[in-house]
């Protein structure tokens, strides 16, 4: 197991060495395949954080998982997503539901970095009401065919094993979690979706045309996938919530290093905006870490992490923002720091449950 002294200095060297130098070409579109960023990750023994010592990963605390994302979003949001995604929502669910033969066939390929994970809830047509998910899976002779199709799929055509969740019957209870490995026939993915940020991230289709599932490859008992993908997706908040920090205080620092040019402290600079900018990307850290402590601490954290991810990333598109005006005009070119972080803090709103979503569920919390 990894002390905590021992993750920190693993990440940080891997986000100044590995992230900074691609930052700029993942920002265009132009950057290493995703399978890179996971293979360099697993390099330097920080693809399987979340994962115990015996299947090969680093055997982490939520702390430091999180603390890595927003080391990593610091520098490169796209390098971020694709990290958070396949350590989490993709990851973690084998860690918590998976069987002993899961459990052993995928978390050492996944922790070393050498298979990408996605995770495959979304559908065109129910959108943010993943209870609406008409993926059929039905029974043949030794497992299941999966048919259908998943949308805004993170890694999608990039990524080795995804987590499906499809439906074997009717309503929330209907539905069944299953890993489809990508090489399988009858699985292929649309093209990547041109995104406003993001750009070093691959989202697109994922679709399953009769695809056969062994039972072997059934998450947990028929009929407890939405459950499966609801807590994926609370754990999974608090890494978008990181994920969130780290843009903000990317967009801070350009905005800081914009301030010093221009000549500091006594200059004419908006000190009050930065100030502002600093206690909220500050307010937005201590909240998500302390949600991942409680997932540490192995409390359930629907509404907390919903609160987390809530303003997180209200904060980081609010904080990129500002910067974007203080570092105003060269701010307007797309690859300048500030425009980048911008363009990539509006989907941290958007996915892992849009934030109207978020306020769904501290409301329900509330009232219940
Ligand atoms: N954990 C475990 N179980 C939960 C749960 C949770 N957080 N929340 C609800 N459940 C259970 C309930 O207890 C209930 O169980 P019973 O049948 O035993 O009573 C069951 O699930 C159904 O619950 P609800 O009636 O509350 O379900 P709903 O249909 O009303 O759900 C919703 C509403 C919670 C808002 C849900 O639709 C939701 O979370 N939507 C957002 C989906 C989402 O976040 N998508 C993100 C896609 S992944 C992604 O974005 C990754 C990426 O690319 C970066």
């Amino acid at each position: 197991m990894l002390t905590e002294t021992a993750l920190e200095e693993r990440t940080e060297a891997f986000a100044c060495e590995v992230i900074r130098p691609i930052a700029p070409a993942m920002a265009r579109g132009a950057g290493p395949h995703p399978k890179h960023i996971v293979s360099a990750a697993g390099e330097a023994g920080l693809a399987g954080i979340l994962t115990p010592a015996r299947f090969g990963g680093a055997g982490g605390s939520h702390r430091g998982f999180a603390a890595f994302i927003e080391a990593v979003a610091r520098e490169c949001a796209s390098s971020a997503v694709i990290l958070d995604v396949h350590l989490s929502v993709g990851t973690e669910p084998i860690i918590v539901f998976g069987d002993d033969d899961q459990k052993s066939r995928y978390l050492p390929r996944l922790a070393s970095g050498e298979w990408l994970a996605g995770f495959a809830l979304t559908e065109a047509s129910g959108g943010s009401d993943a209870a609406a998910l008409q993926m059929r899976a039905e029974r043949d002779s030794d497992g299941y065919r999966l048919t259908g199709a998943k949308a805004f799929i993170t890694g999608a055509g990039a990524a080795d094993l995804y987590l499906v969740m499809a439906r074997t019957g009717g309503g929330t209870r209907g539905i069944t979690a299953f890993l489809v490995e990508s090489a399988w026939e009858g699985v292929r993915s649309g093209a990547p979706l041109r995104k406003m940020g993001l750009h070093g991230s691959w989202t697109g289709e994922l679709i399953l045309d009769s695809v056969h599932v062994p039972e072997a490859n059934r998450l947990g008992a028929e009929g407890t996938g939405f459950k499966v993908a609801l807590a994926a997706l609370d754990s999974g908040r608090v890494g978008i919530s990181a994920q969130a920090v780290g843009i903000a205080q990317g967009a801070l620092d350009a905005a800081v290093a914009r301030a010093r040019r221009d000549g500091g402290r006594g200059a004419d600079i908006d000190e009050m905006s930065l100030a502002d900018m600093e206690a909220h990307t500050v307010a937005a850290r201590i909240m998500t870490r302390h949600v991942a402590a409680m997932v540490d601490a192995g409390e359930r954290v629907t509404r907390d992490a919903a609160v987390a991810k809530l303003y997180a990333t209200d904060t980081c598109v609010e904080v990129a923002q500002k910067a974007v005006e203080l570092c105003a005009p060269e701010s307007g070119v797309a690859d300048h720091p500030a425009a980048v972080r911008l363009c990539d803090a509006k989907a941290c709103q958007i996915y892992e449950g849009t934030n109207q979503i978020q306020r769904v569920v501290i409301a329900r919390d509330l009232l219940k």
